[in-house]
């Protein structure tokens, strides 16, 4: 019973569309419709400039943050056993489900990098810094975002299982599974960066 409504809560909550509703709200822009297309902190800093991005990174990574720890705050009675660990993991999962498939905009959101962060915060903070570092070394050396989380993805179930020898089969199956989605939703980025014509962001200058 627990596993459902925390799936839910957290599916309701990664699916708050942070980019589309300041988007529209705020500049009457759909990021959907311009740049990349996607609906992820990305596209907001690439569209709608600095403030934006800044506003969804933030938001799309609380949502993840939040959602693994609504059933540890809740719960918290329970803290390190088994069923907190599932239910952390049941809910990380389904907030960037939501994330990726908002039920509020048509099931049409982003690729889940910044929840998926979030969510990596609240279940393993450890390995969720070292990826922050590979991920800003790969993206600030390259300008290429998309390299540096494709990087980061790859990095999580290989840091948790060999740098912090993980013993919990969930977690690692969790990593895997998460890392792999992050990746697959990346395939048109990939394409470009093989073809050479993925989008580059500056951090200290003008978009290109
Ligand atoms: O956050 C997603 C990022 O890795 C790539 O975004 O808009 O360049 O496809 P984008």
């Amino acid at each position: 019973m627990n596993f459902l409504i925390f799936g839910a809560i957290a599916y309701l909550l990664g699916s708050i569309p942070t980019a589309v509703w300041i988007g529209r709200l705020k500049y009457d822009i759909d990021v959907r419709k311009h740049g990349s297309k996607n609906a992820g902190a990305t596209n907001t800093f690439r569209v709608l400039g600095k403030k934006a991005g800044v506003f969804v990174l933030t938001i799309d990574i609380l949502k993840g943050v939040l959602a693994v720890l609504i059933p540890f705050l809740t719960l918290s009675y329970t803290w390190n056993n088994d069923h907190l660990i599932h239910l952390k993991i049941v809910s990380g999962i389904f907030v960037v489900i939501g994330h990726i498939f908002p039920v509020f905009v048509g099931f049409r959101g982003g690729k889940g990098v910044a929840t998926s962060l979030g969510v990596v915060l609240g279940v393993h903070p450890q390995a969720a810094a070292i990826c922050i570092v590979l991920f800003l070394i790969v993206f600030i050396s390259s300008n290429y975002v998309s390299l540096g989380a494709i990087v980061a993805s790859i990095s999580f179930p290989l840091l948790i299982e060999f740098l912090f020898k993980n013993d919990n089969l969930s977690l690692l199956i969790f990593s895997i599974t998460l890392s792999s989605a992050v990746i697959a939703l990346h395939h048109r980025n990939i394409k470009r960066l093989i073809e050479g014509n993925e989008n580059k962001m500056n951090l200290f200058k003008k978009n290109t």
